[in-house]
């Protein structure tokens, strides 16, 4: 696991934008697993950048999106703060200022009549796709992978997951409240891939900042693998795992020197 720990929110954005560049540059029709919330809002931010100023193409990439909210799909015709839905954020973040193609844009359809089948079809639709390259992942403070809250199966598939009252209560202060949503009005279920469907992505990058993110931060990496905190199981992929944070998110782990410590030493010697 390379846990790499950044000064502030601005250079955790700038690198995670890098590494995903970094991939889109050497494999041109990778598949993208995506997130939403407010951490990855910087890294998209510096993706567009790229893609303005430096030419990044993402015509042939393909993206899936962690999840989406129940009953709730995208309304082009709202303003944006008053379409809550994960489609929206994605679109308004970052796919309308990228030249990447309608097609290739996969989300789980949070006005689905038939849930179940619909998670089967997401789930196909990934291995069709070839399987994810590069997982993008933030962190609940409830610990949590997209939607997956505690008591989730670590190997768990897409499927409907209902929300706890620690997620409603930052999804409400982050996005619903700037809506004038009543609280009691928000979807207390959602779509989301599985704990065992993100652990196939071959590289998974985790982001979090901020001190209210420290405790769930440590518990997960440094604490024992848990279906508690579904972000732990992030001890248990096989493939290249990066973990990007601010000073801030850090703060509670215990073994920081020696994360640094090992960051250097691939500096100097060059290694991936
Ligand atoms: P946040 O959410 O980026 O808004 O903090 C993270 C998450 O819930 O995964």
């Amino acid at each position: 696991m390379n846990i790499i720990i950044k000064e502030n929110y601005q250079e955790l954005s700038t690198f995670t934008a890098n590494l995903i560049a970094k991939l889109i540059r050497s494999k041109p029709d990778c598949i993208l697993g995506l997130a939403t919330g407010s951490t990855p809002i910087g890294t998209y931010k510096e993706l567009v950048r790229m893609h303005k100023e430096e030419g990044l193409d993402f015509s042939q990439v393909k993206t899936f999106n962690l999840d989406e909210y129940l009953g709730v799909g995208i309304d082009l015709n709202k303003p944006y703060h008053l379409d809550q839905s994960y489609a929206r954020f994605m679109y308004e973040e970052l796919f309308k200022h990228i030249n990447i193609k309608k097609e290739n844009i996969y989300f789980l359809n949070g006005l689905t009549n038939d849930p179940e089948a619909h998670c089967k079809w997401y789930e196909e639709q990934i291995k069709k796709a070839g399987g994810i390259d590069l997982q993008l992942l933030g962190i609940g403070r409830d610990g949590h992978w997209a939607f997956n809250e505690p008591g989730s199966s670590l190997a768990s598939r897409t499927r409907v997951q209902a929300l706890t009252k620690q997620t409603l209560d930052d999804n409400y202060e982050s996005f619903y409240k700037k809506a004038g949503v009543d609280r009691s009005e928000m979807p207390h279920f959602a779509l989301t891939m599985g704990i065992g469907t993100i652990l196939e992505a071959k590289n998974i990058i985790m982001i979090a900042n901020g001190s209210k993110k420290a405790d769930v931060v440590a518990a997960s990496l440094e604490g024992p693998v848990t279906s508690q905190i579904t972000a732990s199981a992030i001890q248990l992929h096989s493939g290249g795992i990066t973990v990007v944070l601010d000073k801030e998110a850090a703060s509670k782990l215990k073994n920081t020197e020696h994360y640094m410590h090992v960051e250097n030493l691939k500096l100097k010697y060059n290694l991936p």
